[in-house]
């Protein structure tokens, strides 16, 4: 008789007052900054999730399916260069996408284990439910954690060497400097041997990437406009979201993409949970996300640069898929002792 395992317990790394604080936090900041800017990653409640899906679905957004096609194509190859028993994927929101590595993992004869890591809980519910019905016999270790903290990044499990994957892109959200701090943790956190899998989206005719975030249907607007109904349930704010226009401009000295939002007219908008009122000047424009586009020189000498060394590209001229590798621990000069005179 086979019997439903139980499912996985979460482990949680990530309390929700901290999530608030860090929401409070950036919010003045940029809301308070000039220009203003929001991060991203308050994109995705409920309802911005529901968005972004229905984004990777339309016609002009070709990322998520270039992405989809070389995992497909190249999951067994990848899991065998990474020599990988566990996946940890960061951000593990986009679930069937990973079917495609955890195939390969289980097709490469370790036993295999996955460790999905989101600032959601239920989201990981919801994954960890699905996984245990279709995948029973897959070691499955879910973790409420914050990929941006150091400390949650050091505390993910070890069922096995590890790849650890970060797709879709997202790495292009994080400002240069985010991204290097980002990249260097992802380096101290992997034991020797260990390996991470990048999904970059690539630099490329610029009408083609504005397309991919300004379609025909508006839904990346609607996306976009979602961070002002975020902040009006969570901070008490009342930013009416069809005051702004949605923009999306390609920076071709900085190679991304930037998602603005424009306010149509003057505007005082009051933010009580800040006690904070924000003018808007009709016109302005107040960034709400960066999306990077990569070259394949750029991104090997960025992970060369914090110790991870190129061991696999894969792309499909639109996306790349990259795999580095956690080198030997660095040898250590030893100092000959000596007594002190
Ligand atoms: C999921 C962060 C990779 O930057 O392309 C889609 C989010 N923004 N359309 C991206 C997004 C506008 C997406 N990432």
């Amino acid at each position: 008789m086979t019997r439903a395992q139980a499912p996985a317990p979460l482990l949680e790394l990530l309390d929700p007052s901290s999530l608030r604080d860090a929401l409070l936090t950036d919010a003045r900041a940029g809301l308070t900054a000039s220009p203003k800017a929001l991060p991203p990653k308050y994109f995705y409640d409920a309802r911005g999730s529901e968005l972004f899906e229905e984004i990777t679905r339309l016609p002009e957004y070709y990322p998520t399916r270039a992405e989809r096609g070389l995992l497909r194509a190249h999951a067994a190859e990848i899991v065998a260069a990474a020599g990988a028993e566990a996946l940890v994927e960061l951000g593990s929101g986009s679930s069937e996408k990973t079917g495609l590595l955890l195939d390969a993992l289980a097709a490469a004869g370790s036993a295999g284990a996955y460790v999905p890591v989101d600032v959601s809980p239920a989201a990981l519910r919801g994954a960890v439910a699905e996984l245990a019905a279709s995948r029973p016999a897959l070691r499955v270790e879910p973790v409420v954690a914050d990929f941006e903290d150091p400390d949650h990044l050091r505390a993910l499990p070890r069922p096995g060497r590890r790849l650890v994957a970060f797709l879709g892109g997202t790495i292009g959200n994080l400002v240069p400097a985010e991204r290097r701090r980002f990249l260097g943790r992802i380096a101290d956190m992997l034991d020797p041997g260990e390996s991470m899998l990048l999904g970059v989206d690539l630099v490329k005719d610029a009408d083609r990437l504005v397309a991919a975030y300004d379609d025909a249907a508006g839904v990346t607007a609607a996306f976009n406009r979602n961070v002002l109904r975020v902040l009006d349930r969570e901070l008490g704010a009342d930013f009416d979201p069809d005051d702004f226009e949605h923009v999306a401009l390609w920076d071709p000295e900085q190679e991304w993409i930037e998602m603005r939002l424009r306010a149509r007219t003057a505007r005082a908008v009051r933010v009580a949970d800040l006690g904070l009122t924000v003018l808007f000047e009709q016109g302005e424009e107040m960034r709400t996300e960066i999306s990077a586009k990569f070259r394949r020189a750029g991104i090997e000498a960025e992970l060369d640069a914090v110790g991870l060394t190129p061991a696999g590209w894969w792309t499909d001229g639109d996306f790349a898929l990259v795999l580095a590798r956690s080198g030997a621990p660095q040898s250590v000069t030893v100092t000959p002792f000596q007594k002190a005179t």
